[in-house]
């Protein structure tokens, strides 16, 4: 079952985490630039993480006997999907680099994600960044009670368009921890699925890539990238589904 929100006061709470993640994202989004490693990024994303009052989600979290995360970030450049390592790879004029950050604040988990630019890059790496973020935007506004879960699903993967929808990974719930159920596929049929209430709080978060969407995990355990070395973009929020709609908490 999918955890709820209980009052006000809890999803006041979410809308706190979230507000942290944002902003932190905001900031990493303007330091993305040629010349800068993903190590510095992510010391950027602790400290203003820190000075916010919380805590780098991912750092040590260890899912099915995989090495703890070693950073707040991930930071995964041109076919690198997601997962990928903060090192102190130099981004480069022409690359697009993913980064997911999440930020724990009194124990309420804010999970998020962009793609962006380093400094010039081809029209076809800014075509499949806006569809991807135009996607997870067409699932957000489907989150709403009385709706159900595929429809949520089959509004992100309507959008995909020309592009690979990545069926590995996809959306879940957020809330105490950072994955919860259910999990949300970024496609799927309008009408099926778990009806959505008012008070479930979920991370969206859809993967496009220009090729196959096939993945592979690297030997690290954390890297995905595309089997076939094509581009890929992911965009993620965390949403709240209240009584008057959608409410991305993360966004910037
Ligand atoms: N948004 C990513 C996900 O839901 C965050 C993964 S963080 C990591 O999978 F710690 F697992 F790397
Ligand atoms: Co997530």
């Amino acid at each position: 079952m999918p955890v709820e929100l209980k009052s006000e006061a809890e999803l006041d709470q979410m809308r706190r985490a979230g507000r942290v993640n944002g902003e932190v994202r905001a900031l990493l989004m303007e330091a993305v630039k040629p010349g800068v490693t993903g190590l510095e990024l992510d010391e950027l994303a602790t400290r203003e993480i820190e000075k916010r009052g919380a805590t780098p989600t991912f750092k040590g979290y260890a899912p099915g006997g995989r090495p703890p995360y070693p950073g707040a970030i991930c930071f995964s450049v041109n076919e690198e999907l997601v997962h990928g390592l903060p090192t102190d790879r130099v981004l480069e004029e022409g690359d697009i680099v993913s980064i997911d950050v999440g930020a724990t604040l009194d124990g309420w988990v804010s999970d998020a994600a962009f793609t962006a630019p380093v400094g010039e890059v081809s029209q076809e790496a800014l075509d499949l960044i806006r569809t991807t973020r135009e996607a997870l935007w067409c699932g957000i506004e489907t989150a709403r009670a009385g709706n159900r879960l595929g429809d949520v699903s089959f509004a992100i993967g309507n959008h995909a368009g020309p592009y690979g929808i990545i069926a590995e990974y996809g959306g879940h719930g957020v809330g105490r921890t950072m994955h919860e159920e259910p999990h949300i596929l970024n496609m799927g049929r309008a009408g099926t699925g778990m009806k959505l209430r008012a008070g479930m709080v979920f991370a969206l978060e859809p993967m496009l890539s220009i090729g196959h969407p096939a993945t592979q995990e690297l030997d690290d355990r954390w890297t995905v990238v595309m089997r076939d070395g094509s581009l890929s973009a992911h965009w993620e929020e965390t949403v709240a589904i209240t009584k008057d709609g959608p409410e991305a908490l993360t966004r910037i």
